[in-house]
Parts: structure tokens; sequence; C-alpha cells
């Protein structure tokens, strides 16, 4: 039996999604709501809410890194999801640190396990969220790469994939 909802937020359900932290610049913001797009060219897509700093960013800047980072990093996405960057400097409360920039100057965190290198290409207004497709120009993968990927289940919610299986 399946109860039924007519919107996101009164619906309460478990929505496990990949989290990373998106750099702009000096910026980082959590983000779940990203998609490949394309496999060859490797296009990749984040969906960012207007009210968002990051958003702006986006559009002056054109261009970002997506970081993915482990799952015990869970508290600094989450914080990084609910302050804003025009009003703290995100990076210095995350205490991450810093591999180095990429060409277009976006932040490459030593602690992810792999990171897309991205360049925006096209961007649309849908709902209440534009849609940043970028071309992934260069991809990073940490030599240690662990194998607990942070999944953001909604509402404050992280956990990890326990299975992993290979068919
Ligand atoms: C785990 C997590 C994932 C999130 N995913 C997104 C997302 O994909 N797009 C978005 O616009 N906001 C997302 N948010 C909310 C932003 O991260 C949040 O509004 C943040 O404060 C914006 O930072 P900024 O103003 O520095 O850009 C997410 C928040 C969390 C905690």
């Amino acid at each position: 039996m399946f109860h039924t909802y007519k919107t996101l937020e009164g619906s309460n359900h478990s929505q496990p999604r990949v989290a990373a932290l998106l750099a702009c610049k000096g910026n980082l913001m959590a983000a779940s709501w990203h998609m490949p797009i394309s496999k060859s060219p490797f296009r990749y897509g984040v969906a960012v809410r207007k009210e968002n700093h990051t958003h702006a960013l986006l559009c002056e800047h054109g261009s970002f890194a997506l970081n993915f980072l482990p799952y015990e990093y869970y508290e600094t996405v989450d914080l990084m999801g609910r302050l804003h960057g025009d009003e703290h400097d995100k990076f210095a409360l995350s205490r991450l640190e810093k591999e180095g920039l990429d060409e277009n100057s976006n932040h490459l965190l030593s602690a992810s396990d792999f990171i897309y290198g991205c360049k925006v290409c096209d961007m649309y207004v849908n709902g209440d969220h534009t849609i940043f497709i970028a071309d992934v120009v260069k991809i990073y993968v940490n030599e240690n790469q662990k194998k607990e990927p942070m999944l953001f289940l909604g509402r404050g919610r992280y956990a990890t994939v326990c299975k992993d299986v290979t068919v």
C-alpha cells in the first residue's frame, strides 16, 4: 500500500542522493541535485536555487568544481548547506584543506574521492531551480579513494552504502 502526497515537502520520504560540495571560486555549497547529462562529451548538470549565493557566482564565473567527499565529512557538508557565501567565509569554516585550484580558480579539496572540473556550457530556469549544464573538462581521482560515498537522505539525514557487489 502507498500513501500519496502532492508535494515533496509534504511527503517526508527518504530520498537517497549523492551529496557533494560545489566549489565556485572560494565558496562551497552542499549539492545533491546533480546528474550526468552526456557521456561523450562528458557533461554534468547541477540544479541550483536562485536564492543561493552560488547561483550568482555560477552566472558570473561560469565554472565550478564538484567535489565528492566520503561519508565521514557529512557534518561539514551539512554546514555548507546551511550557511550562505555572501555572509560567511565558508571555506574557512569548513576547515577543509585544498589541494589547489583548477584552471578556473575553483577549490580542489584534498579530502575528495574525486572531483569534476566543470565549465558551464548551458543553463535554463525550470521551476524554482536553474539547471547549469557543464562540460567536465578534467576529472581528478584521489589515489586514496575511500569506499564510503556520502548519501543525503533529506531532512538532515545522511547514510553510506554498506554493500558493494559486482555482477
Ligand atoms: C546535503 C545538501 C544538499 C543540497 N543540495 C542542494 C542542491 O543541489 N541545490 C541547491 O540549490 N541547494 C542545495 N542545498 C542547499 C544549499 O546548500 C544551501 O542553501 C546553501 O546554504 C547555499 O549556499 P550558498 O548561499 O553559499 O550558495 C543542499 C543542502 C544540503 C544540506
